[in-house]
């Protein structure tokens, strides 16, 4: 099974090429371009990033079709593929059309079947891509029931699955989002956009303990999260601080202390869920999950609460948004679903797992 997947649904467009064969990877090929020009805004703007999406996808096609078939042209990529698939949301409603409308072009010249995926769908199957956990994955050993934490720029979620097409909401973020908080963060304090890498770098050489951040619901016994009480508390530090932003060790002992209160409230709920839920997986997903310390934090506390579950994590670079992880997830769907009709799916911005994407 050949598969192309586009993922645009938020700044990063990415197209992939993905060859399974009796359930293994055997071939990835991938290309991302980045859009740098949002860092000149501090965030996203949503009329920019359509627009640099319709610019930047069929250069990175002609790209990936150079990569897998080899010729100057690219004029054969259709023939190499069995199946396209797409992120239809959630996400940004202009740039999610974009990918959409490309792929969608795709399958119908082609005449190839079309999957619609969802992106928070696809930020799991990243775990399925290859790394060191993931042949474990597929090679018949089961890993379900899972407990998944997808932490991104745009959710955090704490979800237990039955199965790739099995998704049960355990709890949520009640207002921004754990990639959010870094990045609001990371603004504040002058370091740029996105923020979670630059919070990430500046932590390493800082003392988690320097700064008492609150650790917002981690008292509650449901699985929800709230991350704008933290922000609204760094404001107020950062004003009272000001003149200490140019001292790069209180910048670092700064991000470090907020850094560790996002983490400890996620690892705290993810091992909750996980003991309640009793999984035999826990796994990590979307861009957050790029961060070495909560990596480093839920692999130590669950080898300590939970030896016998395992714990999977995308390799780093498949945590950001990619469309290896939306070929991975349009895989599994055709495991089990018949294919969406190219002529009538629509982008979908505010598409919850679990249900159709618009049709
Ligand atoms: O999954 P993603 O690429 O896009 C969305 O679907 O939102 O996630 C982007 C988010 C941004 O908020 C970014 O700051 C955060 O992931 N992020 C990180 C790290 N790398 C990316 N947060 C913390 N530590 C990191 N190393
Ligand atoms: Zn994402």
């Amino acid at each position: 099974m050949r598969i192309i997947g586009i993922e645009s649904s938020c700044d990063d467009s990415a197209v992939a090429y993905l060859e399974m064969r009796d359930g293994k990877v055997v071939r990835l090929e991938q290309v991302v371009a980045s859009q740098l020009v949002h860092a000149n805004y501090g965030g996203v703007v949503p009329e920019v990033a359509a627009r640099e999406h319709s610019a930047k996808l069929p250069l990175i096609l002609k790209e990936l079709a150079r990569l897998v078939v080899d010729t100057a042209d690219g004029a054969k990529l259709g023939e190499v593929t069995d199946l396209v698939a797409a992120t239809a949301g959630p996400g940004l409603a202009t740039s999610l059309r974009v990918g959409l409308d490309t792929a969608r072009g795709l399958a119908a010249a082609w005449n190839k079947p079309f999957y619609a995926v969802n992106h928070i769908d696809g930020h799991v199957a990243a775990n399925w891509l290859p790394g060191q956990d993931a042949p474990s994955l597929l090679e018949g050993n089961d890993p379900f029931p899972i407990v998944a934490l997808v932490v991104s720029g745009g959710h955090t979620e704490l979800l237990r699955l039955s199965g790739h097409d099995d998704y049960k909401l355990l709890g949520a973020t009640l207002d921004d989002a754990a990639g959010e908080a870094f990045d609001k963060t990371a603004k504040l304090i002058g370091l740029g956009y996105p923020g979670g890498p630059a919070i990430s770098r500046a932590a390493m050489n800082g003392n988690p303990q320097a700064y008492d951040f609150p650790r917002p619901l981690s008292s509650t016994d449901d699985f929800d999260f709230s991350f704008s009480g933290l922000k609204t508390s760094v404001r107020y530090f950062v004003e009272k601080n000001v003149e200490r932003l140019s001292d790069p060790q209180f910048v670092a002992d700064l991000s470090a202390s907020v850094e560790q209160a996002i983490i400890d409230v996620l690892v705290l709920k993810t091992v909750r869920a996980a003991e309640e839920s009793e999984v035999r997986t826990v796994l990590l997903a979307g861009g957050v999950a790029a961060n070495h310390k909560l990596r480093e934090t839920l692999r130590s506390v669950m080898a300590d609460r939970l030896p016998d579950v395992k714990f999977i994590e995308p390799r780093p670079e498949h945590c950001t948004d990619n469309a290896a992880m939306i070929a991975m997830a349009g895989y599994f769907q055709s495991n089990y679903r018949d294919s969406d009709d190219w002529r009538t799916i629509e982008a979908d911005p505010n598409w919850e797992l679990g249900r159709s994407a618009n049709q």
